[in-house]
């Protein structure tokens, strides 16, 4: 592996970032960094916490600052939170300093592995079938447009493998 090649996992919830990202960074011995769990590592509470007391938005400022900093290094795995592309300078960071692969799902498959989650705030009060819809509308074409490579529901064992082989210098 590409000692100085950074590998940012971004898609929506359910894809399996972080999952896959853990798999990634253990086989290539790389250090892995999950955005949502550096944001409460460095606040010291969950991302529910921060959406009650600042909303939205401040969560927002937090995930760019926290992504700015990880995003400068050098040889990281980082796996994004879903909502990291819709920030235009997320995206630009993003696309110029490592290589992006974009981890899809279906809203069907996003529904069956989060029915017990009750951690992403955004899911928490709607029609979540409804929402994930929405979601997928507002974003594909943001994850599409800093994709280097994509990966479809269900193929992320073969998309590891390629991911890691295009990192290779
Ligand atoms: C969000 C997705 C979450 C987390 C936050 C906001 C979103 O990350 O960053 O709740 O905007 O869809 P996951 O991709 O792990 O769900």
């Amino acid at each position: 592996m590409n000692p100085s090649c950074n590998l940012f996992l971004v898609g929506p919830t359910g894809a399996g970032k972080t999952s896959i990202g853990r798999q990634l960074a253990a086989r290539y011995a790389m250090p892995f960094l999950d955005l949502d769990q550096e944001i409460e590592r460095l606040t010291g509470v969950s991302v529910g916490t921060i959406f009650d007391i600042e909303g939205e938005n401040g969560f927002r400022r937090r995930e760019h600052a926290i992504l700015d900093e990880c995003s400068r290094r050098h040889g990281v795995l980082l796996a994004s939170g879903a909502g990291v592309v819709l920030d235009p300078a997320n995206r630009r960071h993003l696309a110029e300093r490592g290589y992006v692969v974009w981890l899809q799902a279906t809203v069907p498959l996003q529904l069956q592995r989060l029915a017990h989650d009750t951690t992403r705030p955004l899911l928490a009060d709607a029609d979540r079938h409804r929402k994930l819809e929405a979601m997928a509308i507002a974003r594909t074409a943001l994850y599409e447009g800093i994709a280097d490579l994509i990966i479809p529901p269900g193929g992320e064992h073969e998309g590891v493998v390629a991911a890691s082989e295009r990192c290779i210098a």
